[in-house]
């Protein structure tokens, strides 16, 4: 046996080096080490053999298939190197990098890159933008904004309350604007200060050009001296950033609860020349009245000051400007978009034109 033994690992061990890839070697194994090859059955024929026997019989089958258990192994490690390595090298498909020409995953929904638009412009002049919460109490979204107990937004029929959602000036409500903010900030920051907050904000309304939902940026800025012609510089920054270098801005006086004095900016309409269409009709975007509104501003009212003079904010030193915007409204006027829904039902055929 011991004999028979060693021409078993001399053979093997000439076929083993011999062996040219890592299925030839797997074959080797089974020929030599599986549960029908010769050395193993050797092995198992030990315990027949007269005692005397037994030790070196089995020490040296034993020692035979370690040696040729390592052999292989070291050799399909080999192997398996040099076969990864050539593989990589001749498959040129490398399914893990983007395809050629690079395919874009998607894109930004018209309301983010038109939000995200108008934050580049107020940074570029120096804003900071913040968030708020969406859920507001009575006191931040009305009270402290100086909104009259009787105006028309506080009623049932235009805002969302929360349904136990306490009493008074600390009931809830989904917040109607952005322009609570404006006192949250000036609770946290003392002046100076320049900010623009965008966000959701809800209202019962649904048509064409009302949905219960949907978004505003808010903009406050207080220092000291500052004036309305302050304001209609800054806004006109930004209509011409977004509208086109050729615009000019039209102030009309109006009311917010929390400005004064209120003007509606209205922007020069960049689809016509004063109302007339380049073919001679009236301008379908502007009316035929050569002005789109774009947005409610004005002169941080005293009263909003006072209710955040703890806070440093004096009415008799500080001045601001607010103003607030819907990104709906900038993004259809900018775009033509006729619908206000078309923004929210997500179909494809409309989002893939604002790519
Ligand atoms: N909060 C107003 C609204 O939703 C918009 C607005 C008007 C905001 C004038 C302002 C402002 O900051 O000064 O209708």
């Amino acid at each position: 046996m011991l004999e028979r033994v060693a021409e078993i690992q001399t053979q093997a061990k000439a076929e083993i080096s011999a062996a040219s890839s890592s299925a030839a070697l797997e074959e080797l194994r089974v020929k030599y080490l599986g549960r029908k090859a010769e050395l193993p059955q050797l092995l198992r024929d030990v315990a027949g053999l007269p005692p005397q026997q037994r030790g070196e019989a089995g020490r040296s089958a034993n020692e035979a298939r370690q040696t040729l258990e390592a052999l292989i192994e070291a050799a399909a490690a080999r192997f398996e190197a040099a076969e990864m390595a050539a593989a990589l090298s001749e498959d040129d498909v490398d399914i893990t990098l983007p395809g050629s020409p690079v395919e874009a995953v998607g894109h930004h929904h018209l309301l983010s890159a038109t939000r995200r638009e108008i934050e580049d412009v107020f940074c570029g002049l120096g804003y900071s933008v913040v968030e708020g919460p969406e859920v507001e109490t009575v006191q931040y979204n009305f009270d402290s904004l100086n909104h009259d107990p009787a105006h028309p937004a506080r009623a049932r029929s235009d805002t969302f309350y929360i349904e136990g959602g306490g009493e008074g000036p600390d009931q809830t409500l989904l917040r109607t604007h952005t322009s609570p903010m404006q006192i949250r900030i000036m609770e946290e920051t003392p002046p100076p200060i320049a900010l623009i907050v965008p966000g959701r904000v809800f209202r019962r309304d649904s048509d064409a050009t009302h949905t219960p939902q949907f978004h505003q940026i808010e903009g406050l800025l207080v220092d000291e001296g500052v004036t309305l012609a302050d304001l209609k510089g800054t806004l006109l920054a930004f209509a011409r950033a977004i509208f086109g270098a050729d615009r000019e801005l039209r102030l009309r006086p109006h009311f917010f609860p929390f400005t004064e004095p209120s003007v509606e900016v209205d922007v020069s309409c960049f689809m016509c020349d004063q109302g007339t269409a380049p073919g001679g009709e009236r301008c379908s975007l502007c009316k035929g009245t050569g002005w789109l509104e774009v947005l409610g501003s004005g002169m941080v009212d005293p009263n909003v000051f006072a209710a955040v003079s703890e806070h440093g904010y004096d009415p008799d030193t500080h001045q601001g400007f607010a103003f607030g915007l819907g990104i709906e409204r900038i993004a259809m006027l900018k775009h033509g978009v006729p619908d206000l829904r078309f923004f929210y039902e997500n179909d494809l055929r409309f989002l893939r034109q604002f790519g």
